[in-house]
């Protein structure tokens, strides 16, 4: 709560979060048997950001909103059978997706927990890295979101992020009007907070990788120094 917000305020933008927070899960619990061909238009995109996680054979990985699972066999082949996957997500029918897959291949070593991404949902310094893939855009209160991904990554881990926002800069910035709906209707977008100005509040480095389509999609990866030996 901030200094001039009474309890009221504070109730009100509590009850507003949980109303998103169902929206969200409706929403994404209908597109969560219709998400096969967003699957395959976009597996170099996802590709390219799990390369920007540097993780090594052994780390423990989590990607967030990980919907019906479509990244985990590329975070397996980055760990290696010797590490763990994490896949999280709000939407229950996202995740029965995800468990299907999961039990499909057999996979050992990935797990699955139905969580918001708003709230603290894993201890400090356990993660060797945090993907996202359109999914912190997603959730309704980004700063929280973010905030909660850098405490739980171990310094030096990387939070590597594919993600949406409006055109930001030149004549296409007429289309945003258009471009908020869409995403809105679409995926309960969230269009008050910047996910690129919280990383950089919350990360000690933030590095806009590239960005295409008009610059509305972006590949990001931020992280934490890691602590120097030789101080404190
Ligand atoms: C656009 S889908 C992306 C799914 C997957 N990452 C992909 O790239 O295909 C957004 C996902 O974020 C999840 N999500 C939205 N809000 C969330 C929250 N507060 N906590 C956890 N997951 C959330 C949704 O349930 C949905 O599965």
């Amino acid at each position: 709560m901030t200094r001039r917000e009474k309890p009221a305020d504070h109730g009100r933008r509590d009850r507003g979060h949980r109303r998103e927070l169902e929206r969200s899960k409706r929403r994404w619990d209908f597109w969560s048997s219709h998400w096969g061909l967003i699957e395959r238009d976009t597996v170099e995109i996802r590709r390219e950001t799990v390369e920007q996680l540097g993780v090594e054979p052994g780390d423990t990985v989590l990607d967030l909103g990980c919907g019906p699972g479509v990244n985990l066999a590329m975070l397996r082949e980055a760990v290696g059978p010797g590490g763990q996957v994490i896949g999280l997500d709000l939407s229950r029918k996202m995740l029965d997706r995800a468990r299907t897959r999961l039990e499909e291949r057999g996979w050992q070593n990935v797990s699955l927990v139905q969580a918001d991404a708003t709230a603290p949902h894993v201890q400090a310094d356990q993660l060797d890295g945090v993907l996202a893939t359109t999914a912190v855009s997603a959730t309704p209160d980004v700063r929280s979101t973010v905030r909660n991904v850098s405490e739980a990554l171990c310094p030096g881990g990387r939070f590597a992020l594919y993600d949406i926002r409006l055109v930001p800069a030149g004549p296409g910035t007429v289309l945003n009007p258009v471009v908020r709906r869409f995403y809105r209707l679409f995926g309960n977008w969230n269009d008050e907070e910047s996910v690129l100005d919280e990383l950089h509040a919350a990360f000690d480095r933030t590095e806009l990788v590239r960005s295409f389509a008009l610059g509305t999609n972006y590949i990001a990866v931020a992280e934490n120094r890691r602590e120097d030996p030789g101080t404190g």
